[in-house]
């Protein structure tokens, strides 16, 4: 057994902390992974018991309430989910001299602006998701200035299937239709760029906020018509609509590409839309070699 102090990872259920597993295997970085079971990380003692058994060197922090629309009615939940837990997080790094990394989101800002967000720029969020993001931030940087914290946003990756891009293909192969907003503009993030940009930034004990996105900026309609011409599907399944058509229950900005005044890390949407494609091939390959095995 290895005596290197591990990374630790929260969220093993999620498509971040998974992702997160995967590239420090492929990395070679001692990790480990805890679902909400074994570290709670809206609950102090569970948080301190996490920290005093695996005496790690950094946390990720890959948990979190994602669900934008439920939020607007499970408050409760998404602000102990995305502001409590990373408060005591940062609570406890700060009093063991332990390396953060926490995830926000493009969805602190209100849209107004029709060029990529900056990390400088204002955050005022328009839904209760948005909201318990910044005031995590906030918490995290008051506590903790040295934590890194990362904002991201429209999350693309083989390994989930419920993500935006692997939903459009799905849709596409059955002969579906697929209702896509026109007028809502995002910067897509292909997850595994997203992980190891992240990783790098945490190794060089990077801190404070930086954006972190796939290059490009995307109506989710554009976004799946290139996902679905780069794999030689029709993109006539994508049917254009705008945002208020879809009754959602909370309120989104209308453009929230995120730029950022670090330098661009991440590669281009197409060229990690054409990996994404490729890794799904592999998965796929390698699945029905495990039915031929077993
Ligand atoms: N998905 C996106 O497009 C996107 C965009 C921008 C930012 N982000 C941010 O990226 C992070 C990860 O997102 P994701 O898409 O990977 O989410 P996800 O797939 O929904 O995973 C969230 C994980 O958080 C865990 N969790 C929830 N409450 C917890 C608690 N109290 N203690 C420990 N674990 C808890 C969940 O575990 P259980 O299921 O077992 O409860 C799950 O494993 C979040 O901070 C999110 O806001 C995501």
């Amino acid at each position: 057994m290895s005596t290197n102090p591990p990374l630790l990872i929260t969220g093993a259920t999620g498509t971040l902390g998974q992702a997160f597993q995967l590239q420090c295997h492929i990395r070679g970085l001692e990790a480990v992974l805890l679902d909400h079971t074994a570290l709670d990380i809206a609950d102090k003692a569970s948080v301190a018991n996490a920290l005093a058994e695996h005496k790690p060197w950094a946390i990720v922090n890959a948990a979190g309430y994602v669900r934008v629309d439920e939020a607007e009615t499970d408050y409760d939940r998404c602000y102990r989910e995305n502001t409590t837990g990373p408060r005591l997080l940062a609570e406890a790094c700060a009093a063991r001299g332990v390396q953060l990394l926490t995830f926000s989101s493009d969805l602190v800002f209100d849209g107004g602006k029709t060029t990529p967000y900056l990390e400088s720029d204002l955050a005022r969020p328009l839904n209760v998701y948005g909201r318990s993001k910044l005031l995590a931030e906030q918490a995290v940087l008051a506590r903790l200035p040295r934590a890194l914290v990362v904002r991201t946003s429209a999350f693309f990756n083989p390994c989930d299937e419920y993500n935006f891009v692997s939903q459009v293909l799905t849709a596409a192969r059955n002969g579906d239709d697929f209702p896509a907003a026109d007028d809502v503009f995002v910067s897509p993030t292909y997850v595994p760029d997203l992980v190891n940009a992240a990783l790098d930034l945490l190794l060089d004990e990077a801190c404070g906020i930086w954006h972190l996105t796939s290059q490009g900026t995307y109506s989710w309609a554009e976004l799946g018509r290139l996902a679905l011409r780069l794999a030689g599907l029709d993109e006539a399944c994508i049917v254009p609509r705008p945002a208020a058509s879809f009754g959602w229950a909370a309120r989104r900005p209308r453009y929230s590409a995120l730029g950022s005044e670090h330098g661009a890390l991440l590669p281009s949407v197409e060229s990690s839309l054409l990996r994404y494609l490729a890794a799904e091939q592999q998965l796929q390959a390698d699945s029905s070699q495990a039915v031929l095995v077993g």
